[in-house]
Order: structure tokens, then C-alpha cells, then sequence
């Protein structure tokens, strides 16, 4: 790790027209996370140490996430959207506190690694003054376009700026830049907007550098994590290769996925070694499965730590604030909410529980459901370990059952059930021999009468 100083902007104030959304572009999702989010959380495994957000004016879930994220970074408003070198300058009072390598990188280019963002570093401990990194594709439409004259980066050319054999170029701007910090402002304030667009161009700083006599070089990095988001299409493509990376990264740690296409993660899913996950199976932000467990076919995750050994599905849903200790089972149109299942605690068939305890090797029979909610507020529901609870029972809550109680099948649980107790909530089973003997000789009679 380099003992130099960092100063990374992040640019984020675009409106994203192309998006045609009503939320800023840098709060669109990749994995469930704002593409922003993504390249704050490069930033801090890259181990910058000061990030600068350029925001645009009233853009408050933006700094919201901005500080929740990394809680010592500063936001600055760029209040007229005059081009991304306009953007960074917005930035001044974070760049007059000289750091010795400044990183500019895109709130659109979601899938930089860290990886990437320390070459690109490395070069200017190298010697360079400005280090552009770059990436070849077959599809270069809408990127700026790096010129390259005896292996030395001389420009980057605008597609709206782009001469037709200029555009034919695949070598293109993924946009994140490294300044050597001495020669960041300077290069920055140099910049005019006189181009196509009228816009201060970040990409300028390459030709004015050059002129300067300065060291300029450019780094290749990959077409994946170089991508920039521009439009919905752009954002489906990305989410793609998303998804692909986060199947390879599960199967390089030891995972089995028996359809990896088919298994959707979320940028923070944290699977052990020795978990098979089934086919589409869904995963929400906020699950942690341990070792050994396995999660069936068509399940949907989301805000959940999965125990152990534990078996999660078919079909089942597990909500935030699910906790499952070890060996538990939750099993087929099972939704649990906010609940707890201690060791071994089973629930295996069409039951809801939610704000609820479920102790240790305690069975939930099925159709049994927590009522929760009564309209107005939630309620707990506490059960003990090594309880029973009959199928089609109704537990109403706030409700505790203590340990090792039994309910019996089809009751209507209404107050507490003490330890090693067993609770009746169901009318008396009555039987009358013959009756439907009867019944059924007279409706037929009465029936006869009517034709
Ligand atoms: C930019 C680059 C282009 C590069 C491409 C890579 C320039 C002039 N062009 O084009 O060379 O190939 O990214 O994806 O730099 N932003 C602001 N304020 C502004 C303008 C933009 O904060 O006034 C932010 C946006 O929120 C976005 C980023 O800067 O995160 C890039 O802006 P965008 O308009 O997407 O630039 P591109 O046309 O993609
Ligand atoms: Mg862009």
C-alpha cells in the first residue's frame, strides 16, 4: 500500500436525460445498489481516503447515501451543469488542500475494482502527471476517443467533436482519470468550453497537459468495468454483467449453483463455502447464508442470515430481519418476517411468522400464522423452545408460548400458554351417528317435490 496521499471526486451531478427518470442517473440500481454506491464502496477498498461527492442541487437521497456510505466523505454543489470539468472544479476547496494523487472517476461507471482504481494510481507514483484509463470495444458510439501517436496519449476526442475517422477509433475514455495533485487545478482551470457541446470537457485536461510538457499516459483497463451508464438499455446491460461476475465470484468461494444464470444476487449477498444454491433463487440486499446450507429452487430472499447446515425452500420467502439459527428449516410457501428460529426450529410447510421467536427444535405445523398486525401496530409472538404448534393455528399476538407447550391443531391461540402446557382454541368436536344419513334422505325428498 502506497504511503501517498488521495484525493478521489466523484462526479454525480448529471441529470441523466437520456435516462428519461425522474431520479437523478447515480441513483439508478446495479445489484441493488445505487451505481454511486458502487464506486464509493472501489474507493474505499482501494483505500482512498478522501472522497469528494459533486452532487447537482436538491439531490438529498444522493448525500444520504453519500454519508451512510462513507461517512467521512465531503458533497459539494455543482449548481449549473456546465460539463464534467466544470463538475470537478465544483470540488476547488477539496482540491486546493493539495493531495499528491487526485482521482476523478464517473458516478456512471459503476463496475471500476479496486483493483483498477490502484493502476491507475500507480501510474502517477510512476512518474505520470495525468493517467487516463481506457478500454478497447467493438462498440464505441457515445464514448470520448483516445488519441494515440507513437504510443503517447495526445487527446481525447468528443464523438460530437470526432472527425468520421476519429470515430472509427475503439480505443476509448472510461472517463476515470488520475492528476498528480500539483498539477490538478492548474490543468483544471485551463479548461474552455469552446466544442460542440459548449461544455467544459474534463477530457480537455489531456491536450492542455501535452502542451505543457507534462507526462500523460494512458492505462487499459477492461470493456466490463469501464462501462458507463447513459441509458436504460446501458443499465440492463450492466445488471447483466453484474450478475455474471457476482455467479463467477460465488463458484470461485465455494458455492454450488445448480443454474447460475438463473440466481440473481445483490451486490452485498455473502454466501460460505459448501451452500448449493437451486434454481431461481432470488436474493435481495442483506443475506448471509453459512456454511453447508442450501437454498431450494424459487426462493426470494431479502435482509436474512441463514444458520448453518439450514435448508431454506422450495418456494419460500425469507424477509428483513430474518434470522435462522443452525439446521433450521423453513420450507415451502413459508414467509418469515422479522422472526428469529433458534437451533433445529422447523416450519415446513404455508405458514406466516413474523415479529416473532421461534425457539429452538420447536415445530410450526402448517398454515400456522403469527397475526402480527391489528391494523395499528405490530405485536410479538414468543415461542419457547421445544414447542409444538398444530397445523392451521391462528396465534394472535402479543402472545408467548413457553417452552416445550403443544397447540393443538386449529386452535386460535389468545393468551399465553405456560411452559409444558398444552392450549385447546378450538370448538368441541361433536358427532352424531346416522345424521347424515338423514340429512341427506330429506334434501332429496325435498328435492323430488320441486320436479
Ligand atoms: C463522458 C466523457 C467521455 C467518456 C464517457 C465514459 C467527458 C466530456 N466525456 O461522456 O469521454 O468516454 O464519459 O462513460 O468527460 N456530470 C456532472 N456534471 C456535469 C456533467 C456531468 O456531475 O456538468 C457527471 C455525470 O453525473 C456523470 C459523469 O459526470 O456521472 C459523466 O457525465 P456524462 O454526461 O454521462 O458524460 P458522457 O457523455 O458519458
Ligand atoms: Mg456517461
Amino acid at each position: 500500500m502506497t504511503t501517498r496521499s488521495c484525493l478521489s471526486i466523484v462526479l454525480a451531478a448529471g441529470l441523466g436525460t437520456r435516462m428519461k427518470s425522474n431520479l437523478p442517473k447515480v441513483m439508478h440500481e446495479v445489484g441493488g445498489l445505487p451505481l454511486v454506491g458502487h464506486v464509493i464502496k472501489a474507493l474505499s477498498a482501494a483505500g482512498s481516503e478522501r472522497i469528494s461527492v459533486v452532487t447537482g442541487p436538491d439531490m438529498p437521497a444522493l448525500e444520504q447515501l453519500v454519508f451512510k456510505m462513507a461517512p467521512m466523505a465531503r458533497c459539494y454543489v455543482q449548481t449549473e451543469r456546465l460539463g464534467t470539468a466544470h463538475a470537478v472544479l465544483a470540488a476547488k476547496p477539496a482540491l486546493e488542500f493539495e493531495a499528491d494523487d487526485v482521482l476523478v472517476l464517473f458516478g456512471d461507471t459503476p463496475l471500476v475494482s479496486a483493483g483498477t482504481v490502484s493502476r491507475v494510481r500507480k501510474a502517477l507514483e510512476n512518474g505520470a502527471d495525468l493517467a487516463v484509463l481506457g478500454f478497447e470495444t467493438r462498440r464505441p458510439h457515445g464514448y470520448g476517443r483516445l488519441l494515440i501517436e507513437n504510443g503517447r496519449l495526445k487527446a481525447i476526442r468528443e464523438e460530437k467533436d470526432a472527425s468520421d475517422e476519429e470515430r472509427r477509433i475503439t480505443y476509448c475514455n472510461s472517463g476515470i482519470m488520475g492528476f498528480s495533485g500539483k498539477h490538478a487545478l492548474g490543468l483544471l482551470e485551463a479548461i474552455g468550453n469552446d466544442n460542440a457541446k459548449g461544455e467544459y470537457y474534463l477530457t480537455d485536461a489531456v491536450e492542455i497537459a501535452n502542451r505543457n510538457g507534462l507526462k500523460v499516459v494512458a492505462v487499459k483497463g477492461t470493456e466490463i468495468e469501464t462501462q458507463g451508464i447513459n441509458t436504460r438499455a446501458q443499465l440492463a446491460s450492466c445488471e447483466a454483467d453484474f450478475q455474471a461476475l457476482q455467479r463467477r465470484g460465488a463458484l470461485e468461494n465455494g458455492c454450488t449453483l445448480l443454474a447460475p444464470s438463473t440466481v440473481y444476487f445483490s451486490h452485498d449477498t455473502d454466501l460460505s463455502v459448501d451452500v448449493t444454491v437451486e434454481q431461481n433463487v432470488v436474493f435481495g440486499p442483506g443475506v448471509q447464508v453459512a456454511k453447508g446450507a442450501r437454498i431450494r429452487a424459487f426462493s426470494h430472499l431479502e435482509g436474512a442470515q441463514v444458520g448453518e447446515g439450514s435448508v431454506v425452500g422450495p418456494y419460500a420467502r425469507l424477509r428483513p430481519g430474518t434470522v435462522l439459527g443452525t439446521d433450521t428449516k423453513v420450507g415451502n410457501f413459508v414467509e418469515v418476517k422479522n422472526a428469529t428460529f433458534g437451533a433445529g426450529a422447523k416450519a415446513n410447510h404455508l405458514s406466516y411468522i413474523g415479529d416473532a421467536s421461534v425457539g429452538s427444535k420447536s415445530n410450526i405445523g402448517a398454515g400456522t400464522i403469527t397475526c402480527n398486525y391489528d391494523g395499528y401496530l405490530k405485536h410479538r409472538t414468543e415461542i419457547g423452545a421445544g414447542s409444538f404448534v398444530g397445523s392451521n393455528s391462528t396465534l394472535v399476538a402479543p402472545v408467548k408460548l413457553g417452552n416445550a407447550s403443544f397447540v393443538a391443531a386449529g386452535s386460535v391461540i389468545t393468551e399465553d400458554v405456560l411452559k409444558d402446557s398444552m392450549a385447546f382454541g378450538r370448538a368441541r368436536q361433536t358427532v352424531k351417528e346416522g345424521k347424515a344419513k338423514q340429512l341427506r334422505a330429506r334434501l332429496q325428498s325435498a328435492k323430488d317435490a320441486k320436479s
